[in-house]
């Protein structure tokens, strides 16, 4: 098995995005194991406070954050981060030419059960010229991404990234501490007989989405004439690994639960890096409008609708937007 270094050598990333990743893979790797520990070392359980977008924060997710934030700032590589847990970007190196983007752990309300949660990031290049601390820096579009990828602390500890010549699966071996190439090149199989979505929402969903799932449920006698099994793990890295294991389809649609927060998902560090690595993948990775990679940003913490997986069944979802 490959070591990671060399992996990325082979696809022609640039040595200095091979350091940030080094880095990156640095705090995960110190996460991994304080996710391992949280019970033992009283990290279980929420703070008092609420990050910027109104959710309480968990003890992981600050311990997360500030393990992230601080190799990343200390590295010398990165201009500017903005994290889920960060009000704005908090500016690095002027000299720094990258952006780094990044949900430190994902899945919060899975921490207390001992369930799948992941880090997320995404990374950009960052204008020369900026300042630091410039957030607008940030409002570039999911097709500028330079890497992107998740780090899950499952049964193992994988890694799972692209940097634009496919998507490439890692797991971190703790033998030598370091993660090793396990799977080139994964393909997420083009058609699909399982999908995942909080079902609960079901009478908030537009019309276009409600039509779709009751048809997936109506089975092999309904008009799909096949039947669908459905999985929920309430943890985006988790759901999008499934999907990229086996194929699928994930969604998060537009609800109107509250009509001023019609999407759950954050474009910059949730649904853009998960899209760049299932398009690299082979699926598609849309909104009911459009492919997601195409937004243009205007704000660190929008959110956005995410329909994304196995190519055939993606496209059969957005056929009742039409
Ligand atoms: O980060 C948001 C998130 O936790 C995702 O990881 C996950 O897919 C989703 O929210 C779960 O949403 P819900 O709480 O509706 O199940
Ligand atoms: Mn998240």
């Amino acid at each position: 098995m490959q070591r990671l270094a060399p992996a990325l050598r082979e696809d022609n990333v640039p040595l200095d995005l091979i350091s940030l990743i080094k880095t990156i893979l640095a705090a995960t790797k110190e996460i991994s194991f304080r996710v391992s520990q949280a019970h033992l070392g009283g990290l279980m359980g929420s703070t008092l406070d609420e990050n910027i977008q109104g959710e309480v924060q968990k003890k992981l997710d600050v311990v997360a954050n500030e393990l992230f934030k601080d190799i990343l700032l200390e590295s010398g590589f990165v201009k500017a981060i903005s994290s889920e847990e960060e009000d704005t970007s908090v500016g690095g190196d002027k000299n720094g030419k990258f952006l780094v983007s990044f949900d430190p752990l994902d899945g919060s309300s899975n921490i207390d059960i001992n369930s799948l949660i992941g880090t997320i990031f995404s990374i950009h290049e960052a204008p020369e010229d900026a300042e630091p601390s410039d957030p607008d820096m940030f409002k570039q579009s999911g097709n500028r991404q330079v890497c992107a990828g998740y780090v899950l602390y499952g049964p193992s500890t994988m890694l799972v990234m692209t940097t634009g010549s496919g998507t490439h699966f890692y797991v971190l071996d703790r033998t030598h501490g370091g993660y090793l190439l396990v799977e080139r090149n994964v393909q997420v199989p083009q058609d699909t007989q399982e999908f995942a979505i909080n079902m609960s929402n079901q009478r908030f969903w537009q019309a276009p989405m409600q039509r779709y799932i009751s048809d997936l449920l109506a089975g092999d006698t309904g008009p799909r004439g096949k039947n669908f099994n459905m999985r929920w793990i309430a943890a985006m890295v988790g759901d999008i690994h499934r999907v990229l294991t086996r194929g699928g389809l994930f969604t998060y649609p537009s609800d109107n639960r509250n009509p001023e927060k019609p999407y759950k998902l954050r474009l910059m560090y949730e649904a853009n890096p998960m899209s760049f690595l299932i398009e690299q993948a082979g699926g598609l990775a849309m909104t009911s409008e459009g492919r997601i990679m195409d937004i243009e940003p205007s704000d660190i913490h929008q959110r956005v609708e995410v329909i994304m997986g196995s190519k055939n069944e993606v496209e059969a979802c957005l056929g009742y937007y039409k």
